[in-house]
């Protein structure tokens, strides 16, 4: 399985090493995300697509893939969504340069398909999506996904709506919390966990991501099994389901295959054995969907000793099949 959170906190062993967050810099963090399979990624969306089409960028982030796409084929235009507003602001000003090819929404990628309905009916001839979380949403301790640094219990990608990681605990109980953490984290000891995580919370002791940790150990120990963190999958699961992460897929691929233009191609890259399985299901539906290989691409050697995060990446590029005729 993969387990995205788990490079990022590799380090991580005890309370003492986390970093405590301060008022005065939440949210101050630099947008600097590190493209995983950027030519793979790219190469796939733009080999098939016809001039001057418009392609989709499904999740900006710091616009690395779509810089990409519109440097390497000057007739192509890009609209991209992100739900995060930091994500939009930073690739905004990275794109500013391509003028009129490019534009961007703050949008959860689940409306994606409606925005541009409303906006163009013309064809789209590419769609890439980069699923999961940007370095910038790790890093900084104002978005609460991360126990290497202690912040607010948030953990929302778009920080100006929906319930933060801390409500949902509250009005969960610890069944369903439990459910949670055992889907989305793959964690085995996910009662134990759910059933000391509501006590501290019941006890007022539960407002930031450091006390998330803590009373994840009091449930299991501090031991690190395989080399991941106690907390590791638990605070998978709970970003996964404050971001609604699967559901929000589920209709990402639905509206994908309606709009892109028969023969266009589609790439997916995936960090979670959920994600990567709802992917290869769809491009498996063979009247719809040519995958272009057989199993998903990795990342190279190389790509994963510069960027640990993309050794758990899964790239699918399949191409829409033509509509079958229809006798009159
Ligand atoms: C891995 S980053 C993308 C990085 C980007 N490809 C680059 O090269 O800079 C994933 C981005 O997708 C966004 N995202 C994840 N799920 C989303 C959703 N359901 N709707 C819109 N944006 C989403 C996150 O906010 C994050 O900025």
């Amino acid at each position: 399985m993969s387990i995205e959170l788990q490079l990022a906190y590799d380090h991580v062993s005890s309370d003492d090493e986390f970093t405590w967050f301060d008022e005065e810099t939440l949210g101050m963090a630099e947008f600097e995300h590190a493209t995983v399979m950027l030519d793979e990624v790219v190469e796939g969306v733009i080999a098939t697509a016809t001039e001057g089409g418009l392609i989709i960028d499904a999740t900006l982030g710091g616009g690395g893939h779509s810089e990409a796409i519109l440097e390497r084929r000057h007739d192509l235009r890009v609209i991209g969504f992100d739900r995060d507003p930091r994500a939009i602001e930073a690739s905004s000003k990275r794109l500013e340069r391509f003028g009129d090819r490019f534009r961007c929404m703050q949008t959860a990628f689940s409306e994606g398909g409606e925005l541009l309905d409303e906006l163009t009916r013309e064809p789209v001839v590419g769609i890439c999506a980069d699923l999961g979380i940007s370095s910038p949403q790790i890093d900084d301790p104002a978005r609460g996904m991360s126990f290497r640094h202690s912040g607010p219990l948030d953990m929302r990608m778009d920080t100006t709506s929906g319930e933060t990681a801390l409500e949902l605990i509250g009005r969960l109980d610890a069944d369903e919390l439990a459910d949670l953490i055992y889907r989305f984290g793959e964690e085995r000891r996910s009662r134990r966990i759910a059933r000391t995580i509501k006590r501290a919370f019941d006890e007022d002791e539960l407002a930031t991501t450091a006390d998330l940790r803590r009373a994840i150990v009091r449930a299991v120990g501090p031991a690190r099994i395989g080399g991941v963190d106690p907390a590791t999958r638990t605070f998978q699961g709970l970003r996964i389901a404050v971001n609604r992460e699967i559901d929000e897929l589920e209709k990402l691929l639905l509206w994908a295959t309606a709009r892109i233009a028969p023969g266009m191609s589609f790439a997916v890259l995936s960090f979670h054995s959920l994600e990567d399985r709802l992917v290869k299901e769809l491009f498996r539906q063979g009247e719809v969907w040519k995958p272009m290989t057989k199993k998903p691409r990795i990342a190279s050697d190389d790509e994963v000793t510069r960027n640990p995060r993309a050794r758990s990446a899964k790239l699918r590029v399949a191409r829409r099949l033509p509509l079958p005729e229809v006798d009159e």
